[in-house]
């Protein structure tokens, strides 16, 4: 049976005025709005408790399981408003199953689907004064996650466990077109293993993430790039993006699901290939391939997919060594055509053939 989120209205919300100057610059995850959903599920029980409430700090006993032994998943997507005023989800299906997939992982319970979905619409209908203006830049970052809150130190799966969802007005990665990064080769870390826990989005894959990103600042870099082994193997992805090349006769290739992300704007973005007069093919590709073919000319663009910056293109590689620059060094012809057809998509601007888009006010 699937959980109701009843709204407890916060009665002392952020001023008018306070919110529409956070939403005039919102950044990216600094403000956060005035409520938050949140359920609890028990072994005995199963989950229960559903509610929107004022946003406020989370009682935890210093024994909860997540502080010690890292039992946490989390999403993240969008809210978009339309220039007619109306508010739409991008593909929250899609986060929903894989919100499922990483509870499986990590031996949490499963949240179905339906009250995944209907946690957000009541966040973001509670909330709907904090859903930027229509102008094609910002949108509301929604953050559902959970957590083993048993207090109980050893190691097995929590037998109470919370769940909450907070959202967070964004700002577009980019301020004018858009820029583009150099991604770091790093030859010390690798983001996953087989078996492991690289196509869950849990916690700990970031906080083991968090040196190899010092290391890419450390060189000059703005993202790692990860491969199967330190230093060498296959392209897997980026920190918080998946990876795509464009070749010179046209294939847009992208690592296939094993180890990395299962990403929603990756999957939206093979769909949308042929649109582009790309043929989507998924397969390992070797750092040396990358290396060759960039050096060669025959693959003219690369980019990274993520919610959070939709397309970035990756304007050059560096590693120990060596740096490539990957085509003429500038955003590609395709990688902003795939960008501009995605923010199309969300904003409302273009047409949603793929009926990807969600309503909820
Ligand atoms: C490691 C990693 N890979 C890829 C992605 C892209 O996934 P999505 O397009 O669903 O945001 C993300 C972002 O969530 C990520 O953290």
């Amino acid at each position: 049976m699937s959980i109701a989120f009843p709204l407890h209205r916060n009665e002392s919300p952020l001023p008018d005025g306070d919110r529409e100057a956070i939403l005039a610059a919102p950044g990216f995850g600094q403000y956060f709005t005035d409520h938050m959903a949140s359920a609890v599920w028990t072994a005995d029980s199963g989950w229960h408790d559903g509610k929107v409430t004022a946003l406020a700090p989370i009682p935890l006993h210093p024994a909860a399981a997540v502080l010690h032994y890292a039992q946490e998943i989390f999403e993240g997507l969008k809210a978009f408003r339309h220039a007619d005023g109306s508010v739409w989800l991008f593909r929250p299906d899609l986060n929903a199953r894989r919100f499922v997939h990483s509870a499986r992982r990590l031996a949490l319970p499963v949240l179905e689907e339906e009250a995944f979905i209907a946690s957000i619409e009541a966040l973001v209908r509670a909330d709907e004064s904090w859903v930027p203006a229509h102008d094609g830049r910002t949108s509301l970052y929604i953050r559902p996650f959970m957590f083993g809150s048993e207090a109980f130190l050893g190691v097995r799966p929590a037998a109470q466990v919370s769940y909450y969802v907070i959202a967070s007005p964004a700002a577009s990665y980019f301020s004018g077109g858009a820029a583009g990064v150099t991604l770091w080769v790093s030859s010390t870390y690798t983001r996953a293993a087989e078996g492991g826990t690289g196509r869950a989005k849990c916690g700990g894959n970031y906080a083991a993430s968090l040196a190899a990103q010092v290391e890419a600042h450390d060189n000059g870099c703005q993202q790692v790039l990860y491969l199967s082994e330190p230093g060498r193997g296959y392209l897997e992805e980026s920190g918080t993006m998946n990876l795509f090349l464009v070749t010179a006769d046209r294939e847009l290739i992208t690592p296939g699901l094993g180890t990395i992300l299962d990403g929603v704007t990756r999957a939206s973005v093979l769909k949308l290939a042929a649109e582009h007069d790309l043929k989507a093919v998924e397969r390992q590709i070797g750092i040396d391939e990358l290396r060759e073919r960039c050096a060669a000319g025959s693959i003219s663009e690369m980019f990274a997919a993520g919610t959070a910056a939709v397309i970035t293109p990756i304007l050059a590689i560096k590693g120990e060594g060596f740096e490539q620059v990957v085509g003429d060094g500038e955003p590609g012809s395709s990688t902003l055509a795939i960008r501009e057809h995605i923010v199309g998509i969300q904003s409302g601007r273009l047409a949603d053939s793929h009926h990807w888009l969600h309503r909820v006010v």
